[in-house]
């Protein structure tokens, strides 16, 4: 599978923007040890670059919840797939995504995550679709407000393909 992709945000914009928040992080957790937690699978590269610009102590920890199959619509299912390996009693944390579409996934993650008493719990994200919302979700870091197109990079998939992308691209389908 080959399909056109056109660059909606540049390799550069990406790389300056995810060391703006990181920075902005490193301020709003002064004195304390952030715990990210990075979503699976599509989390992971901007969990990896955005840690290289916090400053303050960080450990990571990683979980996997789906509500996507192979193609670009929301089943609405939401399920875990791999859970975390850490307790989050009595830490703060960082949920890292790559992306909020209808907010289903985050909504019905944070609400477990808060059930586990961590001392804070904020959501950062590299992408927000605004306009797709359905389930109400507060974003504390937001990189980019993209609107609903559906896209593919650093993270993000088409059918599992194109995460490697070290730009946001717009799939032509
Ligand atoms: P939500 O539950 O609808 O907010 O879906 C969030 C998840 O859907 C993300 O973590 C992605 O895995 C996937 N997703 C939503 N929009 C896109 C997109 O434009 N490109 C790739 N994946 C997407
Ligand atoms: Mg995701």
């Amino acid at each position: 599978m080959n399909k056109k992709i056109r660059v909606l945000i540049g390799e550069e914009e990406v790389s300056q923007r995810i060391q703006e928040i990181g920075a902005k992080i490193s301020a709003d957790y002064k004195g304390r040890t952030v715990h990210i937690i990075c979503v699976l699978k599509g989390g992971v590269y901007f969990a990896c670059e955005l840690s290289r610009y916090i400053t303050v102590p960080v450990t990571i920890d990683f979980m996997s919840v789906s509500s996507y199959g192979d193609d670009i619509q929301s089943s609405g299912v939401v399920r875990i797939v791999k859970d975390l390996d850490q307790p989050l009693e009595g830490k703060d944390v960082l949920v890292v995504e790559d992306i909020i579409d209808s907010g289903r996934t985050l909504s019905y993650l944070l609400e477990i995550l808060k059930g586990r008493r961590p001392a804070s719990l904020r959501l950062c994200t590299l992408l927000d679709k605004p306009d797709r919302r359905v389930r109400k979700v507060s974003v504390d870091y937001t990189c980019f407000e993209i609107p609903d197109e559906f896209v593919v990079g650093f993270g993000l998939d088409y059918a599992q393909q194109y995460r490697n992308l070290p730009f946001i691209g717009v799939v032509e389908i």
